[in-house]
């Protein structure tokens, strides 16, 4: 696991949008595993401007997110295929029919959740897998004691998960309590992973998933099995972790990360 430490959010965005960026430049089929939430929306709008700007090609890419509710459909406002229209798809050049959200109004959820599994491996597997934390420390809803090797299910989501994503849903009672995630063993097939967590309240949580013990109470900490796994934080959230200093020397001093030196000011 590598953990870059930025100072702002707006740093750790750029930084994070940059990597997505690069990554697609090379391979313009890229499979790309997505995420929502808050910590998206600005990760979703600098693409977005990559695209417009620096003519960023979505045209080759596919996608398949991370989640999605059961019960919304996909024009319920608070469904997060409405969200990923929103905030990415329809700010760059995608092919809709390359992109990929559970079913969570399929009659059969279960069959459902293999199907996805198999698209995912139809496409060649997810090259990159973005992700944020959730505040018990779940990627994407897999809450806490979902099993390391889970794959694509239904979950019931927690009472802090639901009051989490109340102002996403206009409230408390409008959020679902149960989602179509993929499971921990799944994000963990993907070739790599790229995690994006900001702001204080994410702090002690990330602390847990990066440096505490591998456990399912907390998923994210199974992220420390995976071989290719980039942690984009900024200050507020890095404030816990003990090996802030490392991470730093890694970022000035790692070739690699010398193009990115401007995000240091
Ligand atoms: C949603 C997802 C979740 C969020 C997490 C953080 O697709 O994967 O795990 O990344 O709940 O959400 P925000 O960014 O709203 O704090």
């Amino acid at each position: 696991m590598e953990v870059i430490i930025l100072r702002t959010r707006e740093q750790a965005t750029v930084l994070t949008a940059r990597l997505i960026a690069r990554a697609l430049r090379q391979k313009p089929t890229l499979v790309l595993g997505l995420a929502t939430g808050r910590t998206m929306e600005r990760l979703y709008c600098l693409l977005g401007n990559m695209h417009r700007d620096e003519r960023l090609d979505f045209s080759l890419c596919r996608t398949f997110n991370l989640d999605e509710y059961i019960g919304l459909p996909p024009e319920s406002p608070y469904s997060y295929r409405y969200y990923m229209n929103e905030h990415l798809f329809k700010r760059v050049n995608i092919d809709l029919r390359n992109t990929h959200l559970p079913d969570g109004m399929a009659a059969d959820i279960d069959a459902a959740c293999r199907q996805y599994e198999t698209q995912i491996v139809e496409c060649g597997g997810i090259d990159i897998q973005l992700l944020g934390i959730g505040s018990d420390g779940h990627i994407g809803f897999n809450e806490p004691l979902s099993a390391l090797r889970s794959r694509t299910r239904q979950k019931a989501l927690t009472p802090d998960t639901i009051r989490q994503n109340a102002s996403l849903c206009g409230g408390e009672e409008n959020v679902p309590r149960r989602a179509v995630t993929m499971g921990v063993g799944t994000i963990l097939d993907a070739k790599r992973c790229l995690m994006l967590v900001t702001g204080s309240t994410k702090a002690h949580i990330l602390a847990k998933a990066v440096e505490g013990p591998i456990t399912s109470m907390v998923t994210a900490s199974a992220l420390q099995l995976h071989p290719s796994c980039r942690v984009i934080v900024d200050a507020e959230a890095a404030a816990f972790l003990q090996g802030r200093e490392y991470y730093n020397w890694i970022f000035r001093n790692e070739p690699e990360w010398s193009e990115h030196q401007d995000l240091t000011r």
